[in-house]
């Protein structure tokens, strides 16, 4: 009986705590939807070709979280840019990413970007989605990029990219998927991809890359699809590829490779597309199991 009173005013504490909370929420969010990530994008965007300034007119005033590819977080800080697909043009020289700082996904993938990646980028160390593919990007992956240890998703397919896959991709330790073909990538394959101990997918086909397969790759136990087509890779397909147990799909055509195929593939029971050598394309092969 004597609880109905409580429960009333305990309901009423609720609602009095509960609108603090939410006014907290805005002026968080007045606070960080931040002059600063505002002023970043409008300059960018202030760059772009005219085409883009009409794609992007709703990139007006001051409160970015309602405008085009633009999701905040629950503090109104920019978290997501997404803009696949939007033909845009133009570089990102003039993206101040150190402004971004709570940036997660960033997807440009499909628009007429060229230039460089900036290695500003290696600033936003809350990404985990990065899918810069079908643009015109050249120049060399910035090893800045190494720093982004949340990044789980990395994909910059079909660019004009050249230069060494530096090695500090080996300090991405939550990457979960590497697509990287169809660019002008040249030197080795960087051993220290042999320390991405969470991935899933890599994807390195269709470049310039030279010299062995690292033997370290057998390190990646969890990888399931390697496709390493159309280079110039030469020697042996290493024995300890049989450590790669979760392999799926394994494409190796197209380059210089030699010697035997390693019997301990036959070990490798989930593999169920192989393709070494371009005489020899085996699809399927499930005699190969045990
Ligand atoms: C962009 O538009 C402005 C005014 O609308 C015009 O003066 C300028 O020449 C245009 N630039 C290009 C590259 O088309
Ligand atoms: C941007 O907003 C201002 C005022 O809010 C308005 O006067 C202007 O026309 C807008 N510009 C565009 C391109 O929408
Ligand atoms: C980006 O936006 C497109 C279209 O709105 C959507 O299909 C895609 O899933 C989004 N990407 C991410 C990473 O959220
Ligand atoms: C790329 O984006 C354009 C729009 O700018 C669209 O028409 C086209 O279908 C997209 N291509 C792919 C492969 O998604
Ligand atoms: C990147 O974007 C392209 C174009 O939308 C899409 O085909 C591809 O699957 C995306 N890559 C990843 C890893 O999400
Ligand atoms: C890349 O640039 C070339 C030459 O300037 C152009 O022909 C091509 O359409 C561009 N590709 C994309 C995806 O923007
Ligand atoms: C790469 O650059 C060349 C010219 O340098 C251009 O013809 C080609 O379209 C570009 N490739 C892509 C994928 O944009
Ligand atoms: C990887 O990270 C370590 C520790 O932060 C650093 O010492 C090293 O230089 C990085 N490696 C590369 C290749 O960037
Ligand atoms: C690769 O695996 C071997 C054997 O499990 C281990 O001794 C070695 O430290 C691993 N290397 C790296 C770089 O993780
Ligand atoms: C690949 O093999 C061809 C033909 O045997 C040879 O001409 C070429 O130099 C080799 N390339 C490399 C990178 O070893
Ligand atoms: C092979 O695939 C099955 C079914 O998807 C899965 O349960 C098993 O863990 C996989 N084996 C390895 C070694 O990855
Ligand atoms: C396959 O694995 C078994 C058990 O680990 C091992 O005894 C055998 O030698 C392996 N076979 C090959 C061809 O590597």
């Amino acid at each position: 009986m004597a609880s109905e009173k409580q429960q009333l005013s305990m309901l009423s504490l609720a609602c009095v705590l509960l609108m603090l909370v939410q006014e907290m929420r805005c002026l968080a969010s007045t606070r960080s939807s931040s002059k600063m990530e505002v002023e970043a994008l409008l300059k960018w965007k202030s760059k772009l070709d005219n085409k883009s300034h009409s794609t992007l007119s709703s990139w007006n005033g001051s409160s970015p979280c309602s405008w085009r590819g633009i999701i905040c977080d629950s503090f109104g800080s920019v978290a997501s840019l997404n803009l696949s697909h939007s033909a845009i043009d133009g570089t990102l020289q003039h993206l101040n990413f150190y402004h971004l700082p709570n940036l997660v996904v960033l997807e440009l993938a499909n628009n007429s970007l060229f230039g460089n990646i900036p290695p500003g980028i290696g600033d936003l160390s809350k990404l985990t989605y990065i899918n810069c593919s079908q643009n015109n990007f050249s120049g060399n992956i910035p090893t800045q990029l190494g720093s982004l240890r949340s990044l789980q998703i990395l994909a910059l397919e079909d660019n004009n990219f050249t230069g060494p896959i530096p090695s500090s991709i080996g300090n991405m330790s939550s990457l979960w998927k590497l697509d990287l073909p169809r660019n002008h990538f040249v030197g080795s394959i960087p051993k220290e991809i042999g320390m991405l101990g969470s991935l899933n997918f890599l994807d390195l086909s269709s470049n310039n890359l030279i010299g062995s397969i690292p033997k370290i790759l057998g390190n990646l136990s969890t990888l399931q699809y390697l496709f390493l087509y159309g280079n110039q890779l030469s020697g042996a397909i290493p024995l300890e590829i049989e450590g790669m147990r979760s392999l799926i799909k394994l494409q190796l055509l197209g380059n210089n490779l030699t010697g035997p195929i390693p019997s301990s593939i036959g070990n490798l029971t989930n593999l169920s597309d192989l393709r070494l050598f371009r005489k020899y394309v085996i699809g399927s092969y499930p005699i190969l199991h045990r």
